[in-house]
């Protein structure tokens, strides 16, 4: 019975078409090797966590994406939902939905200093991922100036770094550091504190 259980033959040559079959053979392991190992590689970077320099983007109807720029957020619109790119790779971080984070504008005046720093002309993002018991994070209401997650109504002000304002989240929403690049929203530091639900 034939034991060898490699892809295509890939037995010990006993003459020189053998060796040469040898040869693609080997080649084609390798190239499923490399393959493999970019994939692995691709799929580490969309689990791993915003990084500095990343871009944000967000994912349009036909499935494309758009890097955000400054000029597509305005004081009062709705919030957009957007992952990372790494820009090295083009890989979305969207692996985990711990990376998705809520963008949006408020007017700058508003923010407090220490906000501020993390802010683009007013411009703000939060990790999306409730600290109750992780729902997404959708809505922010501007009369109320709270980030609501309607699971359990917990809210969180986003002008003042995500802290708790009602509802049962035991901790603040995580901020995401912003800077601009050429018009382009870049990410500026790491989650200002663990992303998801808190356990307990
Ligand atoms: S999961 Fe958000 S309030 Fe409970």
């Amino acid at each position: 019975m034939k034991t060898d259980s490699s892809c295509c033959n890939c037995s010990k040559p006993k003459d020189p078409g053998r060796r040469s079959a040898l040869k693609i053979c080997t080649g084609a392991l390798l190239g499923l090797a490399a393959a493999s190992a970019h994939r692995t590689h691709a799929g580490e970077i969309s689990d791993a966590r915003p990084e500095i320099g990343d871009f944000l983007v967000r994912t349009d109807a036909e499935g494309g994406t758009q890097p955000l720029t400054i000029s597509d957020l305005a004081v009062g619109d709705k919030p957009i939902l957007a992952f990372p790119l790494e820009p090295a790779s083009g890989a979305i971080k969207s692996g985990s939905r711990l990376n998705k984070v809520i963008v949006f504008r408020v007017q700058p005046e508003e923010i407090d200093e220490d906000m501020r720093r993390n802010s683009v002309e007013g411009i703000v993002a939060y990790s999306a991922v409730c600290t109750h018991q992780g729902c997404d994070i959708t809505n922010y209401v501007p009369k109320d100036n709270a980030l609501i997650c309607f699971c359990h109504f917990s809210q969180f002000k986003p002008t003042h770094g995500g802290e708790v304002i009602g509802g049962p989240a035991p901790r603040r929403l995580p901020v995401l550091p912003l800077k601009a690049e050429n018009g382009r929203l870049v990410v500026a530091g790491k989650f200002s504190s663990k992303p998801g639900a808190t356990a307990g």
